[in-house]
């Protein structure tokens, strides 16, 4: 089983909007939709719809709270939720003609008592898991070092932690020797200590994750696939390119890795199965969704390309 820990799920709402969005005016919406959102519960999504057996472990407050817990219910997902007493939050995208804006809400501070309750019921979920998968933001409340303290619990139980985060949450983690970090490019910059111009470069970067506690750490650079930094090697995968919506591709990505450890594929093969589904995600306009059809295409046309080492001598990929 596979433990996903959506600590700020959302309901994420879009309104649509027929001309464009202009701060200052008031628009009429055109149509609105809501369901439940936040980035490890579109991965325990996509990986029910594979028939691979998670549990979405979230705490949810109030109506909004209520709501994510009716839209699941109405699924196959496998959750474990936590009461809280502050109201799960809300996502809004704007998307117009042209454009989606969207706004974020911190979500409901969650109390220290509400945090020890996540926690024990984390614990007792973790020794029926074979991994853990951990990404997204954190709500106010819960310590910032969050995803070191899941890391470290699962690592007490041999499980593979994979952390999906940038930032300080990110490098919080990495003293907890996460199995495998997922950042993106703009979450690497946020650590790493050099430019993110060359794939020499996120080499480099991945190397300094590595260095940092990780033992794997695959960086996700959108269109441009994904650079790997492994235990066994370095490479670059990247799928046909596709055009869509990105948002929740990375949560893709998370979602194919997560499957392909748990099945303990060789790394080529994990990589080969990330950079196909999370491409076949930008194809599909709802985060969470993958057309299976397309992703096998797109997984079997993968250019899967071994990097090498960085080393002192390693020529520049750039034009200085
Ligand atoms: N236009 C595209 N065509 C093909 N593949 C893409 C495209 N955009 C993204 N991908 C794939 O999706 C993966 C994840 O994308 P990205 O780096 O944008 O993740 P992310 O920023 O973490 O996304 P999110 O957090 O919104 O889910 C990339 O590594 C790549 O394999
Ligand atoms: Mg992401």
């Amino acid at each position: 089983m596979i433990l996903c820990v959506c600590l700020n799920p959302a309901v994420d709402v879009t309104y649509r909007l027929d001309a464009g969005l202009h701060p200052g005016h008031t628009h009429r919406v055109t149509s609105q939709e809501q369901r439940a959102g936040g980035k490890t519960l579109n991965v325990a999504r996509l990986l029910t719809d594979r028939g691979i057996a998670c549990t979405l472990l979230a705490p949810l407050g109030a109506d909004t709270g209520r709501s994510i817990r009716a839209d699941l219910a109405a699924t196959a997902i496998r959750t474990s939720f936590v009461e809280i007493t502050g109201p799960t939050r809300r996502t809004v995208v704007v998307v117009d003609p042209t454009d989606a804006t969207v706004l974020n809400e911190p979500g409901p501070p969650l109390s220290g008592t509400e945090w020890a309750a996540v926690l024990e019921r984390y614990q007792a979920l973790l020794p029926t898991a074979d991994l853990v998968v951990m990404s997204g933001s954190l709500p106010p409340g819960v310590p910032a070092d969050a995803y070191r303290v899941l890391t470290a619990l699962a690592a007490e139980h041999d499980l593979p932690a994979l952390v999906d985060a940038g930032g300080p949450t990110l490098r919080a983690a990495l003293a907890a020797h996460p199995y495998l970090v997922k950042p993106n490019l703009a979450e690497l910059a946020g650590i790493s200590s050099g430019p993110l111009h060359s794939t020499a470069d996120i080499v480099a970067a991945g190397h300094e994750l590595l260095a940092l506690g990780a033992r794997n750490a695959v960086i996700s650079c959108g269109s441009d696939g994904l650079v790997a930094v492994t235990e066994t090697g370095s490479w670059h995968a990247r799928a046909g390119l596709v055009t869509g919506n990105p948002t929740g591709a990375g949560d893709a990505l998370v979602a194919a890795l997560a499957a392909a450890t748990v099945s303990d594929l060789p790394w080529p093969d994990r990589l080969r199965a990330g950079a196909g589904m999370s491409a076949a995600a930008v194809a599909d306009p709802v985060a969470g969704h993958v057309d299976p059809n397309l992703q096998s295409a797109l997984t079997a046309g993968v250019t899967l390309t071994p990097l090498p080492a960085p080393s002192a001598a390693s020529p520049p990929t750039l034009p200085p």
